[in-house]
Formats: structure tokens, sequence, C-alpha cells
């Protein structure tokens, strides 16, 4: 018993060790291969006289089911040159949002647009200490809500209007930092899928154990007897019901498999309080959905695709439906959870009327056009002008646009750090704050060693 204690303590290590090595790497891919894009307020420019004639669409990489969207036709608005004016950026009142970063979910892209939203409208972010026990300034927490420990208090005269960074759901911690009016939203993927994606990305150690025990077949071991492998504290295994944990399910209501409780807590806390649930499965639907309901603009919630990975690599793990009633039986909050919100959605969009549908494919028509823009137009155009139509007014999309919808997390994170604190330091992880030493009369022989 004791030494299975203590697998199960190195294994919580190794998976964490993981995770962090794999953050590590892609914020030194970040860091050091895309360099610091500085931002600057938008000013007058002079270009050129050139009209684009030709639009290549870019290949999307966010997960859409496009469905009855296809079928909309709906033309290219054209490029157009337009002389650059200084924008509007004043906040507006009343505009307060949590979103809730889920891991391998759609989250980044989905964070990345309520980070451009906040930094636009001059909203005042919750953040983490630059330095904490995470080793990231990116995140709150991965094992626990909102504390008086693991978030900044507000600059000076502010109070929070928005949050996006990751840190686990809590209503009791969200609604005590967070304006009384502040709107609630998340994002939920598939869990079979999501469930191959933490294995590709983490592999923790418990399947990987049961690989160790039989290399046939790694999953079926693993699903048919996941407590033999899986850390107990749910805290920090990303394979027993993260989903479902990190929308603040009790820990205590996944180890006891209460589905009552779990039940109540979905239709009387998740259910009233997030406005909007992002589905990786119906990603620009529920874009839409969210600008409707948040009371945004089209141009709101556009988002580029980051350069990912050009050859997708294979499964670490052997997986087939097969596997699927086994993970479907242990994950079972995940799956109703998901399952909830999709259903939910779908009635939301069946509720909205054929008009919905027009939105989207005007919406995947504009936000191809703007990644155009940002990706491959000359860059002496400085800027294009998307068109008035039934769902928004015109809009400019500026280089600079282009340039904060690009940023990586971390330095968006530092951006704001700066601009509401006044300093940004880390440089990577493992690196030590600065330490200010006081000075201390010391005593004699003090510096021996
Ligand atoms: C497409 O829309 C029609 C009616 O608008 C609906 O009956 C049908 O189920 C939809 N198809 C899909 C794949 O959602
Ligand atoms: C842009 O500005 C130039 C010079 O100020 C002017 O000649 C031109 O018509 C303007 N173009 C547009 C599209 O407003
Ligand atoms: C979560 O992690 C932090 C930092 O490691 C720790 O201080 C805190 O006690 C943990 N909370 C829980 C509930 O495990
Ligand atoms: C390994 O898994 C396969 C497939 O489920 C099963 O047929 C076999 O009996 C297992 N072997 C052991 C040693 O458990
Ligand atoms: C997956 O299965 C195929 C055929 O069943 C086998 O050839 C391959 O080696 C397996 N891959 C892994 C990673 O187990």
């Amino acid at each position: 018993m004791k030494s299975f204690n203590g697998r199960l303590l190195k294994s919580f290590i190794w998976i964490i060790g993981v995770g962090f090595l794999t953050i590590a790497v892609i914020s030194i891919h970040e860091l050091v291969l895309k360099p610091p894009v500085k931002f600057q307020p938008i000013v007058q420019v002079e270009k050129s006289a050139q009209i684009l004639d030709k639009v290549i669409l870019a290949p999307q990489h966010v997960p859409t089911v496009q469905k009855n969207v296809t079928t909309v036709k709906i033309t290219n608005p054209p490029i157009q040159e337009i002389n650059v004016t200084t924008k509007k950026t004043t906040p507006l009142p009343g505009q307060h949002f949590g979103f809730l970063k889920v891991h391998k979910a759609a989250s980044t892209t989905t964070q990345a647009i309520f980070l451009r939203y906040g930094w636009r409208r001059k909203l005042t972010f919750m953040l983490p200490p630059e330095y904490n026990s995470f080793g990231y300034p990116n995140i709150i927490s991965i094992n626990e809500s909102l504390t008086q420990y693991n978030i900044l208090p507000p600059p000076a005269g502010k109070q929070f209007d928005i949050l996006c960074h990751h840190v686990v759901f809590g209503e009791r911690a969200w609604d005590s930092y967070l304006p009384s009016d502040t709107l609630f939203s998340g994002t939920v993927r598939e869990p079979f899928s999501l469930f191959k994606s933490t294995l590709n990305y983490f592999n923790p150690r418990s399947v990987a154990r049961a690989q160790e025990k039989n290399a046939s077949d790694p999953i079926g071991t693993f699903l048919r007897n996941p407590q033999l492998y899986d850390g107990r504290n749910v805290r920090y295994v990303f394979t027993n019901n993260r989903l479902a944990f990190e929308y603040g399910v009790e820990p205590d209501i996944i180890i006891k498999r209460d589905l009552q409780a779990f039940d109540k807590y979905l239709h009387n806390v998740l259910d009233k309080r997030f406005a909007v649930v992002i589905l990786a499965e119906l990603y620009d639907e529920s874009l839409i959905m969210l600008k409707r309901k948040l009371g945004w603009e089209l141009n709101d919630v556009l988002y580029v695709t980051k350069n990912v990975r050009s050859v997708s690599k294979a499964d670490r793990y052997n997986m087939s439906e097969v596997h699927k009633p086994l993970h479907r039986e242990y994950a079972i909050f995940d799956y109703l959870l998901y399952e909830f919100f999709e259903q939910r959605l779908r009635r939301q969009i069946e509720e909205a009327g054929d008009g919905f549908h027009h939105e989207v494919g005007n919406f995947i028509n504009v936000r191809k056009y703007v990644e155009n823009f940002c990706h491959t137009t000359p860059k002496n155009i400085m800027a294009v002008k998307v068109q008035k139509t039934d769902w928004n007014e015109e809009f400019e999309i500026t280089r600079d646009d282009c340039d904060i919808m690009h940023k990586g997390e971390i330095q968006f994170t530092q951006m704001i750090r700066k601009e509401q604190y006044g300093t940004a330091t880390w440089t990577g992880p493992g690196r030590k704050p600065p330490v200010i030493v006081k000075s201390k009369p010391k005593q004699a022989g003090a510096a021996k060693r």
C-alpha cells in the first residue's frame, strides 16, 4: 500500500512535470521563434494605392462542423483600400466576463478572443502573480479556484472586469472576485476526443503504466481498471473527469460517483451561470451564439489560426471506438456535462431561426478574409474594410489588429501585466524573480560560505 501511494505520488509529479515541460517547449517556441511584437497605438498611416483583386482563402484549422452553413452562398466582401484613422477604444460600461479556459478544448483560440476584447476595451484583467508555484505567469491555478493567493489585487482605483486565464471554476470564488453582473462562458470538447488529445499531449503516467502491464491494449487495460493506475487526488489527474473538475464539480462528487449531486450542480449552477458554452465541434456557431448573448460585434469574435504543426503526429496509443463505452463509464461526468451543453447549444441554435446559419456563413467568410489579410496580403496594405451586412456595421481591420490576434498567450499576458501593474519581467520557466534584498545591518562574518 505504501509503495503504491509512493508510485501514485511519483506519477502525479511525473504528469505535472510532463505538462510543464510541454508548456515550456511551447513557450520557448513562442518566445524565441516569435520575436515580441511591439504594440503601438493606431496612428495615421500612409499607404500605396493598391487594391487586391484576388482573395486566397486560408484553410481553417479549428475543428468545425459546417453542416448547413456550406449551403449558404455569401460572396466575400472585396478587400478595399482604406485610409486608417484613429480607432475608438473607449471602454463601454457594464462589460464583465469570466471565461473558463479548459485544457485542450479550443481554449487557446477562444482565450485569444477574450484577451483581444478586453485589451481593445481597456478592461481590467484578473492576473496571477507573475512568479507563482506553477512557474508560468499566465496560469492562475491548475488545482483549485480563485483564492486571495493565486491572483493579484486589481490596480489602485480599479475593479476586475475580465477573467480569462487558466483556473478552476468555482461559483462562490468567481462571484466574490468578479462584479455581480459578470457573464460566464467556457469551452467543452467531445470527451473521447479530449481524452485522445490529452494522451497525445501529456502522455499521463497512468496510461504509460497500463502499457507496461499489457502492451497489446494499454488503453483498454487502463480503462477497465482506471483506479489502479490514476492518481487518487482528482485535482492533479488529467484523465479522471478533468472537464467536470475544471467546471467546478467537487472532487468528492467524482470520487463517490454521485450522479445525483452532479445533476443538481449541472442544472442549478452551470446551466444558470454559464451564458454560453462553446463547443469545439461547433466552433463558429458557438462564437456567433456568444456574440449574440454577450451583445458583441462581429469584429469582437474574429480570430486567426495560429501556426500549427504542419505534419499531424500519429496518435501515441492505439484507440478505437471499442474503448469509447469504457471511457464513457469512467469519465461519465465529462460526457454528461458535454452532452448537456451540446443539446443546449443545438436548442439555442434552433430557437435562433434560419438567420443564424446565414450569420455563421457570413462570419466564416469574413473570418477567412481577415485571416487572409493578416497572413498573406502584401504588407503595404495597412488595413482592410469589412462591409456592413445584416449582422454587422462596417468596420476596419488594421495591421495592429493582426498583431494582437497573433500574439501568444504569455506575451499577451505580460503586455497586460505591464499595462496594469507597470512591470513584467518573467523570462522563462524556472527562473526566479529578481530578489530585492533590503539591506540589513550585517554581522561580521555573515559572508562566509
Ligand atoms: C439542416 O437544416 C434543416 C432545416 O433547416 C434541418 O432539418 C437539418 O437537420 C439540418 N441538418 C443538419 C446536419 O444539421
Ligand atoms: C485616402 O486619402 C487620400 C489622400 O488623403 C485620398 O486622396 C483618398 O481618396 C483616400 N481614400 C479613401 C478610400 O478614402
Ligand atoms: C493548490 O496548489 C497550490 C500551489 O501549489 C497550493 O498552495 C494549494 O494548497 C493547492 N490547493 C489544493 C486545494 O490542493
Ligand atoms: C491484454 O489485452 C488483450 C486485449 O484486451 C487481452 O486479450 C489480453 O488477455 C490482455 N493480456 C493480459 C496479460 O492481461
Ligand atoms: C497499433 O495497431 C497496429 C495494428 O493493429 C500496429 O501495427 C501498431 O504497431 C500499433 N501501434 C501502437 C502504437 O501500438
